[in-house]
């Protein structure tokens, strides 16, 4: 029989609290994107001061009526400041003033900022729009791969992981690992696989410029991408993307690295199995995934841990399932499992190079 237990009524009552809290950062999700697809953050950086909902109507060509609603949302969520002129009174929210501070237009504006986070608004909504989807898995226990989540899914991961890359890539972790920066220098070849946007590879590109690099993607609409991104960055001499899988690689390699995807594989160990005969004498796999930990207290004791969780039983758990042997790793898996799978695909030489605040740098070597 099971124990009667009493409920704790200051207990529910701190519970409900973190719901309201909650449910307020849930709407304010998708209406930051709104925001941010329709330019209003930009217009707001934009202004000379703080604005009207009708001036600001007026810079935007939008309805003033939504707008005064936003941005009374926007400024509630602390994602917009008010600014004053809202007198008490039955036309406060029309005559109220807006701005952006200088971290919310960094935050919200500056794509080049390390600071940057608007690519969270839209993929992380676009994660949610599967949740008919995810309870439909839940019963049955398959996959649901990569390409068919929402298009903001594969914009919005690429403008969230961009400001990570920039700031950390060729600064911190391809010198953590052993002479891969000097043989980047000199002139070496090197594979990005699961490459998405190519984000990642056009970074190394600009950096490397006596190097050549073939970025790999199954999603052949994140290649088509990537290949106009290359163009764009005057990189495509140098860099060959193409729509194919992980155990496609063709040739040898003095670098073969994932960015943010191994666990996304529904077969990770035989991607790393064929990179390992792939790479040149020397080379070395590296392996960026997001921060995780071996232990559920530590999962579950901070604001990355509940995101990270969240995020990968919406995206990353799903694709990882998404066809056989299914490993479902999530984006939880945590070092110790991420080296084992390095080592059931056969690197005697597999350990943690780095770790940053987000993401933990793994160094493979056969
Ligand atoms: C979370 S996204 C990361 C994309 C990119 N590396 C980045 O950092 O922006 C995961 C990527 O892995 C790719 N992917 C998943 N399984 C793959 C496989 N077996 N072979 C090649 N790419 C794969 C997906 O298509 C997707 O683009």
């Amino acid at each position: 029989m099971q124990e009667t237990t009493s409920v704790d009524q200051a207990r529910l009552a701190e519970l409900i609290e973190r719901i309201i809290t909650d449910a307020g950062a849930a709407v304010a999700f998708p209406l930051a994107l709104v925001g941010d697809r329709l330019g209003v953050f930009s217009a707001l950086a934009a202004a000379d001061g703080p604005v009207t909902a009708e001036q600001l109507a007026g810079r935007t060509g939008l309805a003033e009526r939504y707008l005064r609603e936003w941005l009374l949302a926007m400024a509630a969520a602390g994602y917009v400041t008010y600014a004053g002129g809202g007198d008490p009174g039955p036309e406060a929210k029309r005559t109220a003033r807006y701005r952006l501070s200088p971290e919310q237009a960094e935050a919200f504006t500056n794509s080049d900022s390390p600071g940057y986070v608007a690519g969270v608004f839209q993929n992380l909504t676009a994660a949610t729009r599967m949740v008919d989807r995810i309870t439909e898995v839940f019963r049955t226990g398959e996959g649901i791969s990569w390409h068919e989540q929402h298009d903001d899914m594969f914009e919005g991961t690429e403008r969230f992981f961009r400001p990570s890359y920039l700031a950390n890539l060729t600064s911190s972790w391809i010198p953590s690992l052993s002479g891969i920066e000097e043989r980047l220098d000199e002139g070496a070849r090197v594979a990005d696989v699961g490459c998405g946007f190519g984000t990642s590879t056009i970074i190394m590109a600009k950096a490397y410029p006596n190097s050549t690099f073939v970025g790999l993607d199954s999603h052949d609409r994140s290649i088509a991408r990537a290949r106009e991104r290359a163009a764009g960055a005057r990189v495509a001499d140098r860099v060959t993307f193409r729509a194919e899988g992980a155990t496609d690689l063709h040739g040898t390699y003095d670098l073969i690295a994932f960015f943010d995807c191994l666990h996304d594989m529904p077969d990770p160990v035989a991607a790393l199995r064929a990179a390992r005969p792939a790479l040149t004498p020397g080379g070395r796999v590296m392996l960026v995934e997001p921060m995780s930990w071996d232990t559920v207290e530590e999962t579950v004791g901070n604001p990355l841990g509940r995101l990270l969780a969240g995020a990968s039983t919406f995206v990353c758990l799903p694709s990882g399932l998404a066809g056989p042997p299914a490993y479902g790793l999530g984006a939880q898996a945590g070092p110790a499992r991420i080296l084992q799978v390095a080592e059931e695909a056969g690197f005697g030489d597999a350990r943690v190079a780095l770790a940053t605040e987000t993401n933990r740098v793994f160094e493979l070597a056969p």
